[in-house]
């Protein structure tokens, strides 16, 4: 086979297109083959269509908020020096495509690991933590939540902020996760509705899983202070749930890595044992990597 049509081949199974009819007659597909073709379109995505919208605007001053990804004075995009950098030290030692263990790079999870909870953690330095790399935080996402719905032994409820980022109620769900949901912010001033947050986690059964954003709470901006986190950390103890960091912002919110991982590491410091989602999107502008394995993101599951 020449290389055109093997890209033709490759094309046309990756986009699930309409064979021509000669080739239909040619291979005897049957009408049933195209099993795909009562499939309705999915609504679309939110979040696109106000790109849409954005596109069609001619006020020249008009910025671009939609995503959360870099851009320099001129709204073009920007690469961090020191991603360039990483990129060209990947390109010299990594010199060939073989196969990386089943749960990802040990190297890339350990730093990420050391990352997210500082390299003196004692449950770093104790082992205590299985770290495994997915693609971006949205496979973290995907892939706790399935190993939530099978494995977790009691309540498999997951209690998300209300408001939150809108895949995270369509993830859990799809992995077969029941979603309930407790008070979060008031959208009339912006601002933390700590007693209805503090309420409903009081009233969450007993050995369910609550979920947190650790930082930069997406779609608001708004996240309790110091405080209020070591009393949410108290609370979700006496009510025995299991908490799940999604850290898709670390540095967004104080500019610092390490404050914004007050949420997490105050929880482990009060003897939690939790999952963090780990996403380098936007914190490192890496949102283009989704195809490329090695650069990625993780799932950390303390034991
Ligand atoms: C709060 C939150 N969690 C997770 C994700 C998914 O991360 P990723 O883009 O790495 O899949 C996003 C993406 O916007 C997000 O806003």
């Amino acid at each position: 086979m020449n290389s055109g049509n093997f890209k033709n081949m490759s094309i046309r199974y990756l986009l699930f297109t309409k064979p021509r009819a000669s080739n239909i007659q040619k291979r005897h597909f049957s009408e049933e083959f195209f099993w795909w073709k009562h499939l309705e379109n999915a609504p679309p995505d939110s979040i696109l269509g106000i790109k849409k919208i954005y596109n069609m605007d001619k006020n020249p001053n008009k910025v671009d908020l939609i995503v959360g990804a870099y851009r320099d004075a001129n709204g073009k995009p920007v690469i961090l020096p020191s991603v360039l950098e990483a990129e060209k030290m990947i390109e010299k030692k990594y010199t060939d495509k073989e196969y990386a263990p089943i749960s990802g790079l040990p190297q890339f999870n350990q730093l990420s690991a050391q990352l997210l909870l500082g390299p003196d953690s004692s449950v770093l330095c104790n082992q205590l933590n299985a770290t495994s790399q997915t693609v971006s935080g949205s496979g973290a996402l995907y892939v706790s939540g399935k190993f939530m719905a099978q494995f977790f032994p009691g309540n498999t409820c997951i209690y998300l902020p209300q408001p939150t980022w809108a895949n995270h109620e369509a993830i859990f769900k799809f992995v077969g996760l029941e979603v309930a949901w407790y008070r979060y912010c008031d959208p009339k001033v912006s601002k933390l509705d700590f007693e209805g947050l503090m309420d409903d986690i009081n009233k969450i059964p007993e050995k369910s899983i609550a979920f947190f954003q650790g930082c930069a709470h997406n779609p608001t901006g708004v996240d309790p202070s110091q405080e209020q986190w070591c009393e949410i950390s108290q609370l979700v103890k006496k009510r025995q749930l299991f908490p799940v960091f999604d850290v898709a912002y670390q540095g967004f919110a104080s500019g610092d890595f390490y404050n914004d991982a007050f949420s997490f590491r105050t929880f482990l410091q009060d003897g939690h044992k939790v999952a963090i989602l780990q996403s380098y999107s936007k914190s490192m502008g890496l949102y283009g990597e989704y195809q490329i394995s090695k650069l990625l993101h993780e799932i950390y599951v303390v034991r």
